[in-house]
């Protein structure tokens, strides 16, 4: 199991005062001297955060794994190409959100991507990555478009309102990984895991391959270091 650190809150930060610090590209290295094995970011239609000139320094910084996180809109696909990262995450993204709300939907997608995001993609090796609630449905139709990966959404688990609820949605999500599993889709997860509700979560959901984790281990990092935290989430990622 590898863990992904996206440090689009770093870029928050930075342009919350419109300064150039703190700069993800050192937040980067950072984490991968400390062990994490790759970075994640989003670059958002509105570039909320992370910007396309933070892309292109990550690319030529990063040395292990680079997830490019993004919705399929052809100038997201056109940019993709050009950077040509190991991972293609694609996920919904809405306006009005404040982060990635759930998992595609499949039903709506699936023409779409099959005839013009997955043959664009496919004329690179970028590896395909889709973001979906546990769904078996969904998880079916990824299946038949062909994905390398799907990343499971754990925000139903993470932001659970009781324990009960918190259960039901692991349950959820092990069926979902055990279903990816037999189809020969690797298993991806992330959205709202924190140092508290990731070790029943690695516990509990098998196959995991990558863990992608953001605002949570970002926020840490205030109080601890970026270095220590980043230690601190392999700790609980390799008990
Ligand atoms: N995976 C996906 C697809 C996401 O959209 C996000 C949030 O940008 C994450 C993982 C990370 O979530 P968090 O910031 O809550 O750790």
């Amino acid at each position: 199991m590898y863990l992904l650190v996206n440090i689009d809150h770093v870029a928050t930060l930075r342009n919350a005062r419109g300064e150039g610090y703190p700069s993800p590209v050192v937040a980067a290295q950072i984490c991968e001297k400390a062990g994490a094995s790759g970075i994640v970011f989003h670059l958002r239609g509105d570039r909320r955060h992370i910007r396309d000139e933070d892309v292109v320094a990550l690319k030529e910084s990063v040395s292990g794994k680079l997830d490019f996180e993004m919705a399929a809109s052809d100038e997201m696909l056109s940019f993709l190409k050009e950077i040509d990262p190991h991972l293609c995450t694609l996920v919904p993204e809405g306006r009005e959100e404040l982060t990635t709300e759930g998992g595609l939907n499949m039903n709506v997608v699936f023409d779409d991507f099959k005839e013009r995001v997955f043959p664009s993609i496919r004329e690179t090796d970028i590896e395909i990555s889709l973001f979906l609630d546990p769904n078996p449905e969904d998880i079916n139709l990824a299946f038949e478009l062909g994905t390398d990966a799907i990343e499971l959404h754990t925000g139903n688990y993470a932001n659970a309102p009781s324990s009960g609820e918190a259960d039901h949605e692991l349950e959820r999500l092990k069926k979902a990984a055990e279903q990816a599993h037999e189809l020969g889709i690797k298993v991806n997860a992330g959205h709202g895991l924190n140092q508290k509700n990731l070790p029943k979560f690695i516990a509990t959901v098998p196959h995991l391959n990558e863990i992608s984790i953001g605002h949570a281990l970002i926020s840490d990092a205030v109080f601890d270091g970026l270095e220590t935290t980043v230690t601190n989430y392999l700790g609980i990622i390799r008990a």
